[in-house]
């Protein structure tokens, strides 16, 4: 399967991030297309397309936006776009990149949206701490405004829209949608109960649609160059093209825009293969939040449905590679501690089992394990899942029992007074 670099495409341009390359690679001729056309018309063409959210869940994001109430003239309330740019999610590396190279894709994506759901103020919530990456944001939303894509009047068309650009502070938990409401209002990112979804009452209890920076940054290509070329790519419950991160231990690690579908084997292909003299030992579809697979799987789908048979997730498509060096006890071990240390404490299972989870990993690596510790990881572990508040809490089951599930002798190795039996530098990328 070939590469498709559409999101990617003009990332070799030494001025990729102004508007003068974008503008030279067709950039903004999908908002005159979408301005051209009803709102009704745009959201009905993203429907169309089959384009799915691309932070993880895969919700097709043109029927999240027709859940939106009507606008009501009697009883005003505002709809709200809100990108979510605070990618967190270990090993996922596409939006930051995305929007440090080529944020004018993302700026068009967002004065689409917003006219296709009738919103007159939208934010892009930034992971604040990777502050180049938020300095090109602003940077191409003065740009915008300067040429007349954003404030009033936008291009003539007689819609308005205000554009703001909000730096978070930091934790993972806010990069789940209701937590970064919160957060965006000025409180502590706690999640929220759901339902009610922010479709219904979201940013300042008015309908709000929270959307992925490559979800939106897909759509100006859709109004640009048509339904039927989205759906000439990937599958047909997975249409379209995306962006798989690839790292760890891969030869040439880095961002993949290629088909859903694509398999490992053949990302692997493009990227060099696994580091030279090693084999593949396990990897993760979609960061440490999906279940990892095995050298088993190179030949699965990278597609929602693909993925999901496989009995994982595509989640972020983050691929990490892990080679036959690395300590599958130890990897889980190290994901585990970053969930704990990133819970937000709301919810009880969520708070006290990482805690609990950490100390039964660290007794393993120390050497200070026992069968039974095994068995409590899996009980923890479903005292966790589908049964905390958000995302966050299931997540950190997965690697768990996945790993369990696919290399139970290892941890068991684990079980003598030594400990973990790897060599720790043999893992590193020049080990
Ligand atoms: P979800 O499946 O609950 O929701 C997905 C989206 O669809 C949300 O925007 C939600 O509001 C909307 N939605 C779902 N049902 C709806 C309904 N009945 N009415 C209106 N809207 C509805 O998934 P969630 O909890 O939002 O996200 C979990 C995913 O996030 C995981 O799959 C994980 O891969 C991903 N993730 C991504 C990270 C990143 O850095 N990109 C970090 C951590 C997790």
């Amino acid at each position: 399967m070939p590469l498709t670099p559409v999101l990617t495409r003009n990332w070799d341009d030494p001025q990729c991030w102004t508007l003068a390359s974008y503008l030279g690679q067709g950039g903004y001729r999908g908002l005159g297309a979408a301005l051209a056309m009803s709102a009704e018309e745009v959201v009905g063409a993203v429907k169309d397309a089959g384009l799915r959210g691309r932070g993880g869940a895969g919700f097709p994001t043109g029927t999240k936006w027709s859940f939106l109430p009507p606008l009501d003239p009697e009883h005003p309330k505002p709809h709200y776009l809100v990108v979510n740019a605070d990618e967190s999610e270990p090993g996922t590396c596409k939006d930051i990149p995305l929007m440090f190279a080529s944020p004018h894709t993302l700026v068009e994506g967002a004065i689409i949206t917003a006219y296709a759901i009738g919103c007159h103020h939208a934010f892009i919530y930034v992971r604040g701490e990777v502050v180049p990456v938020l300095r090109r944001l602003q940077a191409a939303v003065a740009e915008a405004y300067a040429a007349g894509y954003l404030g009033p009047n936008v291009c003539g068309s007689g819609f308005d829209l205000e554009l703001i650009v909000h730096a978070g502070a930091g934790a993972y938990i806010c990069g789940e949608e209701t937590a970064l409401l919160d957060s965006l209002e000025g409180r502590r990112g706690q999640p929220r109960l759901r339902p009610p979804f922010p479709a219904t009452e979201g940013l300042y209890a008015c309908p709000t649609v929270v959307n992925n920076v490559e979800s939106i940054a897909s759509v100006p290509a859709i109004l640009r160059a048509g339904v039927d070329w989205f759906r000439s790519m990937g599958t047909e419950k997975s249409p379209g093209f995306t962006i798989y991160s690839l790292s760890g231990h891969v030869q040439r690690p880095g961002q993949y825009e290629a088909p859903l579908g694509i398999t490992l084997r053949e990302l692997l292909d493009y990227a060099g293969g696994v580091r030279a003299g090693h084999r593949l030992k396990f990897w993760t579809p979609g960061g440490s939040s999906t279940p990892i697979l095995t050298d088993a799987h190179l030949d699965v789908p990278l597609d929602y449905e693909g993925v999901t048979a496989a009995g994982s997730m595509l989640g972020t498509k983050a691929l990490q590679i892990f080679d036959e060096t690395t300590c599958v006890v130890r990897a889980v071990s190290r994901w585990t501690r970053f969930y704990a240390h990133e819970s937000c404490g709301k919810c009880t299972p969520c708070r006290e089992g990482t805690y609990w989870l950490v100390q039964i990993f660290d007794r393993l690596e120390r050497g200070d394990g026992t069968e039974a510790d095994l068995d409590k990881l899996l009980d923890i572990a479903d005292n966790m899942f589908g049964r905390v508040f958000c995302a966050l809490g299931d997540g950190a089951t997965s690697p768990i029992t996945s790993s369990l599930e696919h290399f139970v002798d290892e941890y068991r190795a684990h079980l003598t007074p030594q400990g973990c039996p790897f060599d720790p530098i043999a893992a590193m990328p020049n080990g």
